[in-house]
């Protein structure tokens, strides 16, 4: 939302009229690694100052994201001032950089609390400690706090005293969404990125090119989104329905480089770091449909309609590498973050076993079969992404064939992979599909909008462990964190999505944030009373076990399917 348009939803006529009473509580989520609560509370009114230091740029603008939001949910208005050159003694809140007093594994985000009821105290060694300490301290107001317009009624604007000392137990905490199989508009991908801030989640894996479509904007091939953004028509109901039927509309959509730049920063904003997914060899029919050449057969190809895994890939020829060098660089310019995710799942093999060019170069590379085609195909990207001082990250087929040491695992197929690959000294991102794929049924498919197949509900997301004990010290420290995907055959839109992944990403939010000891799951369904009110605020389609179905569902239920 411009900040225009909150300015106008703050003083326009209309006002939410809070229902219900409104409570105070220490129902954060994340739960915080130590939180002490102590008697009394601090009440937020128009004589409450904002302390920063006006040195620090970035201490202004985070304090800014709660002032503006307070202000916007009750017309309170904070005042932010500078703390070098005015230091009251009572009624503020106040940002201190401090030196590290809570260890963690990447003390920036760390953070101290001390609520009192004169002053709230907020002490981080980084912008990101305070940014994380806002949304802990909107989480302990009251739920109106996150209205977007002004709440009528008595509410009271007040913080809870307490203690806390914070930080997160995994320095990877993701989220990804698949936009080409549906695409989703700019504003909703800030939507998603406030959303992943508000849980502390610092990773936003982005699948950009699919068989279904290509939604990055890339000069160079401007085909890609002339051709490989579009597809003719789209399947209905579930793959595995026979027979087929299409709905015969147009579908298309992509991110302009000016767009992609504006969520960059949106997310760089928010201590977001946007991983952009690439996929190769597999997974390319839209860029196939977009430039045959690339392809082991002459084509033509089309953008794929329906959802499953295509035997027509990239073939290897310095041709296709020159093109996907091209066009990593462009994405490399656009996104400043280390890793590049190329993915190299579901790369069927058949066109390059009929292919003579792959057979020869095999022969030529002393390769012994079109697995070890796959690694080569993979060491190639990964030195050019390394000669630009990027990292490659990709699925957990990547291990097959063998691997550079500086790739990065993401495990999808299980654990097992990621297990294999923390053994061999590769940095591991843990996102099994039992556990982590949101594209999941959650609760009765029968009451459920048409998904994939699995079950996945909340329960299980929260009693995720991302680092098995059958691995040792040394080899836990390559297990980074984990990640909730978002493939999104079956969400047709922004609400769809919201149902699918709240309240899941909640739970995940606690696996990669609070510490393994303190997660209960009693206690998380207990804070998550007043989370589902935040959510409401937000405007979030959150799924509750009892939904029927918010969203218009699909007649047929498909059988259980894993992916
Ligand atoms: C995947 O779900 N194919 C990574």
């Amino acid at each position: 939302m411009q900040f225009t348009t909150r300015i106008y939803l703050s003083v326009c006529v209309f006002f939410i009229v809070a229902t219900g009473l409104s409570k105070n509580t220490y129902d954060v989520i994340p739960l915080p690694s130590h939180l002490e609560e102590h008697t009394g509370e601090f009440h937020i009114d128009n004589k409450t100052r904002f302390l920063v230091s006006f040195k620090d740029k970035e201490q202004k603008r985070i304090a800014g994201v709660f002032v503006q939001q307070v202000f916007r949910s009750s017309g309170i208005y904070i005042s932010v001032l500078n703390k070098d050159s005015f230091l009251p003694t009572t009624d503020y809140i106040l940002f201190k950089l401090d030196t590290p007093t809570v260890s963690a594994l990447n003390q920036r985000e760390a953070y101290r609390m001390e609520v009192e009821k004169d002053k709230i105290n907020l002490s981080s060694s980084g912008e990101e400690g305070f940014y994380y300490a806002i949304q802990t301290l909107l989480q302990l107001m009251p739920a109106e706090v996150f209205s977007p317009i002004k709440v009528q009624g008595n509410i009271h604007w007040i913080v809870p005293c307490c203690s806390i000392e914070d930080a997160p137990r995994y320095i990877y905490r993701g989220m990804q969404l698949d936009v080409c199989r549906h695409f989703f508009p700019v504003s909703f991908i800030k939507k998603y990125l406030d959303l992943m801030a508000l849980h502390k989640m610092n990773t936003f894996h982005w699948h950009l090119t699919e068989d279904q479509g290509w939604r990055i904007e890339i000069k160079k091939y401007p085909r890609l989104t002339i051709i490989g953004s579009k597809r003719k028509e789209t399947l209905i109901g579930h793959a595995a329905t026979v027979p087929e039927k299409y709905d015969g509309k147009e579908y298309s959509g992509f991110y302009t480089q000016a767009e992609i730049k504006e969520i960059v920063s949106y997310a760089r904003d928010r201590f977001i770091t946007i991983i952009p997914e690439i996929e190769l060899p597999g997974h390319s029919l839209a860029a196939l449909a977009a430039y045959p050449e690339l392809a082991c057969t002459s084509g033509p190809f089309e953008v794929a309609c329906k959802w499953g895994v295509f035997t027509d890939v990239y073939c290897p020829t310095e041709k296709t590498f020159e093109f996907l060098d091209n066009v990593l660089q462009e994405v490399i310019d656009l996104f400043p973050g280390t890793y590049i995710h190329i993915g190299g799942d579901e790369c069927p093999k058949e066109s390059w076993k009929k292919s003579a060019f792959c057979q020869q170069l095999i022969k030529n590379q002393s390769l012994k079969n079109e697995h070890e085609l796959q690694s080569y195909f993979i060491k190639r990207i990964e030195q050019f992404l390394s000669s630009k001082g990027r990292k490659l990250i990709g699925w957990d087929e990547i291990l097959e064939g063998g691997l550079s040491p500086q790739a990065t695992v993401m495990s999808w197929r299980g654990t097992a992979g990621g297990l294999e690959a923390a053994r061999e000294g590769h940095d591991v991102i843990m996102t099994p599909s039992a556990y982590c794929y949101f594209d999941h049924y959650q609760a009765d498919p029968k009451k459920e909008p048409l998904a994939i197949g699995g079950y996945t509900d909340l329960e299980k997301v929260y009693q995720f462990e991302p680092t098995p004990d059958s691995l040792n010290a040394e080899q836990a420290k390559h297990i980074l964190g984990a990640q909730g995907n978002v493939w999104t055959e079956y969400m047709l839109n922004g609400k769809q999505v919201e149902h699918m992944v709240f309240p899941r990403a909640c739970a995940l939010s606690e696996v990669v944030w609070s510490p393994k000891q303190e997660r209960n799951l009693a206690s998380f369904t207990e804070r998550m009373k007043q989370h589902y009110r935040r959510l409401e605020y937000l405007d979030v389609n959150a799924a509750r076990k009892t939904d029927n179905a918010a969203i218009s569902s699909p007649t047929k239920q498909p059988e259980k399917q894993e992916r």
